[in-house]
């Protein structure tokens, strides 16, 4: 796509990566009119992007994915040139305890997106795309060698990750059938600041800046690739500006670590930032039942994104590690807001 002036519209944008990304394009692009669009459940939140509320080129809007009516009237409105799609269910433990919310808003959340898109365009798509957020999940486990590529098949094994792979599969289908300008990209482990305390790092965070113990799922020994947020939203505006159409793209940040490795990490620096004696949150390290059907190993080959597009990690991951704990300590407003309430009784019923 190219950056002459445009409506661009991104879903989920109150939640953590769609936060960043709203970031990057609405400080990025003056001349884009940006709308977020959110329905703002327990992981959707304004004060995510309150520094950029009250940009010019920036709208909020609330509204549900899962809602066809709503979609199609906001679409015959406004009329938005692009779509970037981060609205999503994003948690697999969840996914767990209830998939079908998952199904509803990962799958026809998408299909009524993508048919709003298509209603308000049907004279013509040129310039218009149809940019689809994915994650590395949907191509299964890897065992110990090994590395995603974007020809890998799919093998989803959550409800979330086979929630994902669906919309991927229906995003390329509507491309095949109705012609639909797309892109895809499949991302590894995001982290950094905004993540809702639910996902690895900041719930570890958040425990030991509390005293409370460090659940580690299984034997620890399963291994991810974590990527700085910030480096998935450059990703992002790369790929909408410069992919070919119908293309997909693997982001990932060439950076492997087994759960319990990255743990000792963070207790460190923990220890290090709160001024505790060295080893004292590694003390808070319980070994718990393992997670249903847990992915043993993700790994991505970002080498398409790198050699098509140039793009590579900004931050190394001890950089971003560090940025992101001292973004939680002094944050701690933010903290405290997002789990009272709700995330209590969400706490207690998964690890209490
Ligand atoms: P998140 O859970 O932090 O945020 C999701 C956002 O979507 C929230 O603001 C929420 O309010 C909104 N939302 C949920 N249901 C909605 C609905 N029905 N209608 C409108 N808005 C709704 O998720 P995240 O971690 O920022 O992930 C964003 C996207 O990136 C997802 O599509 C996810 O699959 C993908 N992804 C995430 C990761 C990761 O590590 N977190 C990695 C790769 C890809
Ligand atoms: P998570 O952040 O939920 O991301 P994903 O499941 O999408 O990879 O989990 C990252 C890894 O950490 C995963 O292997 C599960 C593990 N994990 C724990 O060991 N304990 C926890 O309390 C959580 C939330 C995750």
């Amino acid at each position: 796509m190219t950056e002459s002036k445009k409506k661009v519209l991104i879903t989920g944008g109150a939640g953590f990566i769609g936060s960043h990304v709203v970031r990057q394009f609405v400080t990025g692009y003056p001349n884009y009119e940006i709308t977020n669009l959110d329905a703002l459940t327990y992981a959707g939140n304004l004060e995510n992007i309150r520094d950029v509320e009250n940009a010019e080129n920036y709208h909020f809007v609330k509204g549900d994915i899962k809602d066809a009516g709503f979609l199609l009237e906001l679409f015959e409105k406004e009329k938005y040139d692009a779509v970037i799609h981060l609205a999503a269910e994003s948690h697999v433990d969840r996914s767990i305890t209830n998939p079908n919310e998952f199904i509803e808003t990962n799958v026809m959340g998408t299909a009524n997106l993508m048919n709003a898109f298509l209603a308000a365009h049907q004279d013509s798509f040129e310039g218009k795309l149809f940019y689809h957020v994915s994650t590395d999940e949907v191509y299964g486990s890897l065992g110990k060698e090994g590395l995603f590529t974007e020809t890998t098949p799919y093998d989803p094994q959550s409800p979330y990750a086979a929630s994902k792979a669906s919309s991927d599969h229906l995003v390329r289908a509507y491309g095949n059938t109705y012609g639909m300008p797309f892109v895809i990209s499949n991302c590894s482990n995001n982290y950094g600041s905004h993540q809702f305390p639910e996902k690895l790092i900041p719930l570890f965070i958040h425990n030991i800046k509390n005293k409370k113990e460090l659940p580690v799922y299984g034997d620890g020994q399963y291994t991810r690739d974590w990527l700085y947020v910030v480096d998935h939203a450059r990703a992002i505006d790369e790929i909408f500006h410069k992919a070919k159409l119908g293309q997909t793209y693997n982001i990932g940040g060439f950076n492997e670590w087994t759960n319990l490795d990255l743990i000792h990490v963070l207790c460190k620096i923990m220890d290090r930032k709160l001024d505790q004696e060295p080893g004292s949150s590694a003390q808070l390290i319980r070994f718990v039942k393992d997670r249903a059907g847990h992915d043993r190993r993700y790994a991505i080959d970002a080498g398409k994104l790198n050699r098509d597009l140039g793009w590579a990690p900004s931050v190394t991951f001890e950089e971003g590690l560090e940025k992101t704990v001292d973004w939680y300590l002094s944050n701690p407003d933010w903290l405290e807001h997002v789990t009272s309430g709700a995330y209590q009784d969400y706490y207690e019923k998964m690890y209490g």
